[in-house]
């Protein structure tokens, strides 16, 4: 299972003075040190943590793969067909929220997204879309023809014990196989960190994680190439251990 390390909380943290560090360009050397397999970043139509020069940058000097989360706006088309980053994810985005809330709901915008990746695919920019585990969901990605899907992992990174995870385990691992039929990659991503990851790892039809919130914080205190590197451990570990 590769790892794409979102920086986004360097930047957050940045903007907590209006400064210049941390640097969100740093965190992604960082990263790739640790051994991260790629670098995601959100660019929020507020820009509240990454800005245009942050992503201007990463796209000079990250080694591994550049994947931009974004909404499905004109504007943000605009700008990454002229940054050209490796990927885009197309996330639904509320101004209000805190962090990304829920999945784009692929069917209801169907035609919208149907017309909206042409010009990436043409600009050879793979497009991914953050939706719920949900079948219907991966069917209309499938409409869609982007060629790969994150899926949201926030009910299983939440349930309250150890059952409720496990079903939502089982829920993640039917949808992730229903993708792989229909020729989907799988990534999946959100509240995954050091604890639920040992469980998550076990869906071997999910090819990638992202994750940031959990590796930033820990980055705090041991330090962000170790952060990676021991998420990357856990990754690596056999799966039999912990089934
Ligand atoms: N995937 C998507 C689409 C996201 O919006 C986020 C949050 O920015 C993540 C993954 C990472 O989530 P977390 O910070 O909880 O690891």
């Amino acid at each position: 299972m590769r790892l794409g390390v979102n920086v986004d909380h360097i930047a957050t943290l940045r903007e907590a003075r209006k400064g210049r560090e941390p640097d969100p360009v740093q965190a992604a050397v960082l990263a790739e040190l640790g051994g991260a397999d790629g670098i995601t970043v959100h660019l929020r139509g507020d820009r509240r943590h990454i800005k245009e020069r942050d992503i201007e940058i990463l796209g000079k000097t990250v080694t591994t793969h550049l994947n931009v989360e974004m909404a499905a706006t004109e504007e943000m088309a605009t700008l990454m067909l002229s940054l050209l980053p490796h990927q885009v994810t197309l996330v639904a985005e509320r101004r209000e929220e805190i962090t990304t809330e829920g999945g784009l709901d692929a069917v209801i915008n169907q035609s919208h997204l149907q017309n909206y990746i042409q010009s990436f695919h043409s600009a050879g920019i793979k497009v991914s879309l953050f939706i719920d585990p949900d079948k219907e969901q991966i069917r209309a990605a499938h409409r869609i023809g982007v060629k790969a899907i994150e899926i949201n992992t926030t009910k299983f990174s939440e349930a309250g014990d150890r059952d409720a995870a496990m079903n939502e385990l089982v829920k993640l691992k039917e949808v992730a196989k229903f993708a792989g039929k229909l020729g989907l990659e799988t990534i999946a991503g959100h509240g995954l960190n050091y604890r639920n990851i040992l469980l998550f790892r076990q869906i071997p039809e999910v090819t990638e994680v992202n994750i940031g919130h959990s590796i930033i914080a820990r980055a705090a205190f041991v330090g962000l190439e170790r952060a990676v590197r021991e998420m990357k451990a856990l990754l690596s570990l056999p799966s039999p251990l912990y089934e």
